[in-house]
């Protein structure tokens, strides 16, 4: 297994995620790890990751013993600099820093270089610059505004890149994490997400024993993939659960359960479109309408368990940027804050005890577990949908007619983009129907009808997003389909921001 310690940087997960994809198995850490605990796991070899942070104004718990041990070591960016510093060397404010493609030059033959060209071209972000290197070091690369690079202990296994072999721009940053892993540590290639299915339904299976497990479905990837997961492992002694709270997009509660009960999936769908609507009636704020669909959800969840139960357990479908997220927020090291609320994420006072069985998975890793269960291209490939649904799409009151509206608009959306050859590089295409009413033509009459707006966006995370560059030829067609065939609707417009300053989300 390859370690890679969490500074903070936005890139971590992708160090973890480009070991996986080697076959190597690949976990990240807090700051505060203890050496003795990576040594007792049997940990190959060590990352340090990068971060936002200097290392001259930084307290960090670092454990020493990691410079003592002989655990080979990577540093990236940051923890090249904190490879540097703690090792003897300095590190300096850079006058302008390096930032995006750069060129380099390696000066120095390295096992971690092999394979490379003299000169490569990587990607860089950078202020601070490491200006002399601890004793025992040598420069392997120089980059063409004369920074130092590379760096290489030659006494010990320890390496050092300025650059984000991750990342990538950096054209050759695969055979550096390669050669990182099977040169220099001699990692083994156990990581094999077929063998994980197989180990994990044997796992699941022991731990259920005879009891029954209960589990929420959404039709999203993770909970869709997980009742498979938990069907093969456990049969019957599965009940999952899907809520229709009457906010879903159009078809979409067809699919989904067209899609469980083939695969086996024992599937309660509880109808609570009334419920739902009866308590949004009335409410505009975004956030009291948010709160409203996460407290009915649990009460109609809390509901069903007890008429079906009992059960012992509780499957969720976590992921381990989840599990890094909540982890980095305790040891302060964490850029980024979440606070949607899931619907999907239950209180802990149900008493059920937890099975996590993507715990310590990436989202393309359970995609892929869903292609190896047999799970149709639709689910695999979903986008994401928000837990409380299309009601953060209807901005203001929530009503039957205008979910109606949304919905119709939103589906001729849908058919329209998914035709565009570059429909697999969006995140997220929906419509969003708004508060308004302006002034139309139709036929020879003048119409007084409501504004949708059309949202597609780009994005690597949800944390951040561009918006599309659909052709207007694209843009043009769904505008005149939605006025010609949607009835309410007399005018379609674009959302052209980015996220930030806006959410992907209208509410
Ligand atoms: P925003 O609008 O904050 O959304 O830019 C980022 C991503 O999260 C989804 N989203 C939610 N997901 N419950 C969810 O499960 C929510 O309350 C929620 N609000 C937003 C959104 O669709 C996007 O993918």
């Amino acid at each position: 297994m390859i370690a890679v310690i969490d500074f903070g940087s936005q890139y971590t997960q992708l160090i973890a995620r480009r070991f996986r994809e080697l076959g190597v198995y690949s976990e990240i850490y807090p700051p505060n790890v203890k050496y003795s605990f990576l040594n007792e796991k049997g940990v190959k070899g060590i990352v340090l990751s990068g971060g936002p942070n200097s290392v001259y104004n930084t307290e960090l718990e670092l454990d020493n013993e990691i410079f003592n041990g002989d655990i080979p070591i990577l540093g990236i960016c940051f923890g090249f600099q904190l490879m540097a510093k703690f090792l003897g060397g300095e590190v300096k404010k850079g006058e302008k820093g390096e930032f995006g493609l750069t060129r380099i030059k390696i000066v120095k033959e390295s096992v971690l270089f092999e394979g490379l060209e003299k000169e490569e071209k990587v990607w860089m972000s950078h202020h601070d610059v490491v200006t002399r290197l601890p004793e025992d070091f040598v420069v392997t690369a120089i980059s063409e505004n004369g920074f130092i690079a590379g760096a290489q202990s030659l006494e010990k296994p320890f390496f050092a890149v300025q650059f984000h072999p991750e990342v990538s721009h950096t054209e050759k940053g695969q055979l550096i994490i390669e050669n990182f892993a099977f040169k220099i540590c001699g990692a083994e290639k156990n990581w094999n997400l077929g063998r994980f299915v197989e180990e994990k339904i044997e796992e699941i299976r022991k731990q259920i024993g005879e009891n029954r497990v209960l589990l929420a479905v959404s039709g999203g990837v993770d909970s869709t993939t997980l009742a498979v997961l938990l069907q093969r492992a456990v049969g019957d002694k599965l009940t999952a659960i899907f809520v229709d709270h009457g906010l879903l997009r159009m078809g979409e509660k067809e699919e989904v359960t067209e899609v469980l009960k083939r695969l086996g999936v024992n599937l309660v769908v509880v109808d609570a479109e009334e419920r739902f609507l009866e308590k949004l009636k009335g409410v505009v704020d975004p956030e009291e309408k948010r709160k409203i669909i996460g407290h009915e959800f649990v009460e109609v969840f809390k509901e069903e368990a007890k008429k079906r139960g009992p059960f012992k357990f509780l499957a969720q479908g976590t992921l381990y940027p989840d599990v890094i997220e909540s982890a980095a927020s305790h040891t302060g090291m964490a850029a980024k804050i979440k606070t949607h609320h899931n619907v999907g994420g239950l209180p802990e006072e149900l008493g059920f005890e937890l099975i996590e069985p993507f715990r310590y998975l990436f989202k393309d890793e359970v995609r892929r577990i869903a292609e190896i269960l047999g799970l149709p291209e639709n689910i695999i490939k979903r986008q994401p949908f928000p837990g409380p649904g299309l009601a953060v799409r209807i901005l203001g009151e929530v009503t039957r007619d205008k979910l109606e509206l949304l919905r119709k608009a939103d589906c001729i959306l849908m058919e329209e983009i998914k035709k565009w050859e570059k429909y697999d590089e969006i995140w997220q295409s929906f419509a969003v129907l708004l508060p308004i009413k302006t002034v139309g033509v139709k036929g020879d009459f003048r119409s007084y009808e409501y504004v949708i707006a059309l949202r597609v966006v780009k994005s690597e995370d949800g944390m951040t997003a561009n918006f599309v560059e659909v052709p207007y030829e694209i843009l043009g067609r769904i505008a005149r389909r939605i006025t010609n065939e949607v009835s309410g609707i007399n005018r379609v417009v674009y959302d052209l921001t980015d996220k930030p300053p806006a959410t992907i989300e209208w509410e």
